[in-house]
């Protein structure tokens, strides 16, 4: 089993601080509350926990608009907490993600305040100014979600390129001192020990000193889902020679928002790029058994052997899978079951585990500029009136059902999501297959999903072979598979009943994993 890394083998808990757990009283969650429940994500069987942003922020976009990249934001903590974060995050064999955010600060940053200051201030160009009207933009680039990408100044008179709101204006990494400063904080926080990080729309960075216009065809497109500047990689490729500077094993897997394996896969490079590439197709996958066994399909054969796949359901910008799939809580679980029997790395994101719902978010209590509230929610602790934030409320509602469907009334009941995850998390550490064996599609009837994951070792006489077989019942109705060999049921999506013969039968949307018969089953 050599040759591993330890993000290859990993399962990664995304959590998102603002609304994760409140340790200090005010309604919005913090590092604090994230050392209070490290017990709990370690009791799950979690690998390691990507933290989104707590840098200093004026948070319009949810902390992704930053003013020091090498600080925490009081309202998460100080770097104090942080540092015992790190410890107690590794004291309990967990590994740590900090969220990186190179594309762009926060208007309020002191480089941007500098840069639009004069138009021969030392720091103008370590961000994009152009001549233009609010008519006639420098170029024909969308920003997110179709909005402008350019802001006229008043001071300066000349716009200035953001890829997302007028408050967080794009870096110029052309300039040397640009490249210069933000390594400095990746080293600042590999310093403090942290284990790699998420980088944010890393394939944006890259940008031709020209800006040139796209074609027609794509003037209208949304720039964070097409941009791919060949200079990126360059960059990317500067930021791993750091990570393996740096004893032990640092990693980055990064968010690349293309919508597009053989695009995604260049974000690999040589094996000298991103460790890890989020590949968000699986975010578009309905509830379809075609579709996924389509997906499932094209990624490894797009990927190739030498990229190793991520695999995410939902996240903070998402719906969150439960909604997305209709609100049914089986295929809820049943899609837990398919995330963490994947060959690749699994991403979970907080509450899923739970299988949350988004919350309804009345117009008045909403947050985001686009409206990605519904994911965000707070995660209910418990069945109290406040769910576990003991002091002030949060500002997003809970998400439905919060009063039964908590972190206290799950841990205490075998049958509830929670237990299933942590079965299925403890079969994936048990089983060489699951983490690192090979993925083979198995004959199904329509409606069901099914696949083989098979490692076998490279010693002579195979022994230490691991096999593992999956089904997944999209449909409504009950499925017969009828399967060769003698299977025993090691996890359920729909009961914690494990050991028992599979007879060929799958309930509605339910989902199995077995393991060949006479092996003990787990605990
Ligand atoms: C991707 C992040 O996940 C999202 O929340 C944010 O709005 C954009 N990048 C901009 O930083």
């Amino acid at each position: 089993m050599s040759g591993f890394r330890w993000w290859q083998d990993a399962v990664v808990y995304h959590v998102y601080p603002r609304s994760f757990a409140d340790g200090n009283g005010d309604g919005f969650g913090d590092l604090y509350g994230l050392l209070d429940r490290l017990d709990y994500l370690a009791w799950l069987g979690v690998d390691a926990i990507w933290i989104g942003p707590i840098y200093p922020s004026p948070m319009v976009d949810g902390g992704y608009d930053v003013t020091d990249h090498t600080d925490v934001d009081p309202r998460f903590g100080d770097l104090a907490v942080f540092d015992r974060l790190v410890v107690e995050t590794h004291r309990r064999g967990l590994r740590l993600l900090m969220d990186w955010v190179p594309n762009h600060t926060s208007a309020a940053h002191p480089w941007f305040v500098q840069s639009r200051s004069s138009r021969d201030n030392p720091r103008r160009d370590w961000y994009f100014w152009r001549d233009g009207t609010g008519d006639r933009p420098p170029n024909n680039w969308r920003g997110f979600r179709g909005r402008p990408a350019w802001t006229f100044d008043e001071r300066t008179g000349q716009m200035y390129l953001h890829l997302f709101l007028p408050g967080q204006p794009d870096l110029n990494w052309n300039n040397p001192a640009v490249v210069e400063a933000m390594h400095a904080t990746l080293r600042f926080w590999l310093d403090r020990g942290v284990d790699g990080f998420r980088v944010d729309v890393i394939h944006c960075i890259g940008k031709h000193p020209d800006l040139p216009d796209e074609p027609a065809a794509l003037a209208d497109v949304d720039q964070v889902s097409i941009h791919d500047h060949d200079g990126t990689h360059a960059l990317i490729r500067g930021f791993r020679q750091i990570l393996d500077s740096y004893p032990g094993e640092r990693m980055m897997v990064g968010e690349v928002t293309l919508r597009q394996t053989s695009a995604v896969r260049r974000y690999y490079g040589q094996g000298d790029e991103l460790n890890l590439a989020f590949n968000f197709l699986s975010l578009d996958a309905g509830w379809d058994a075609a579709e996924w066994r389509e997906l499932l399909d094209h990624v490894p054969s797009e990927l190739g052997a030498a990229a190793w796949p991520t695999w995410v359901l939902t996240n903070h910008d998402t719906v969150r899978h439960r909604t997305r799939f209709g609100g049914s809580v089986h295929r809820a679980r049943a899609a837990g079951v398919l995330l963490l029997t994947l060959r690749g790395t699994p991403f979970l994101f907080q509450g899923c585990e739970l299988g949350l719902a988004d919350a309804e978010v009345p117009p008045d209590r909403r947050i985001d500029a686009y409206g990605r509230d519904g994911s965000r929610a707070p995660i209910p602790w418990d069945g109290t009136a406040g769910h576990g934030w003991a002091g002030a409320a949060p500002p997003l509602p809970f998400p439905p059902g919060s009063d039964r469907c908590n972190v206290a009334a799950q841990v205490a009941d075998p049958d509830s999501v929670v237990h299933l995850y942590r079965r299925l998390l403890l079969a994936r550490r048990g089983s060489p297959a699951l983490r690192r064996g090979g993925w083979q599609p198995a004959l199904t009837p329509p409606g069901v999903l099914g696949y083989r994951r098979v490692y076998r070792p490279d010693g002579p006489d195979g022994s230490g072979t691991d096999l593992r077989l999956v089904l997944v019942n999209f449909a409504g109705v009950p499925a017969s598979v009828p399967v060769d060999g003698d299977w025993r049921v090691e996890v359920c999506s729909q009961c914690p009943a494990t050991g028992h013969r599979f007879r060929g039968e799958l309930g509605p949307e339910q989902a199995l994993l077995l393991a060949p018969a006479g092996r003990p089953p787990i605990r």
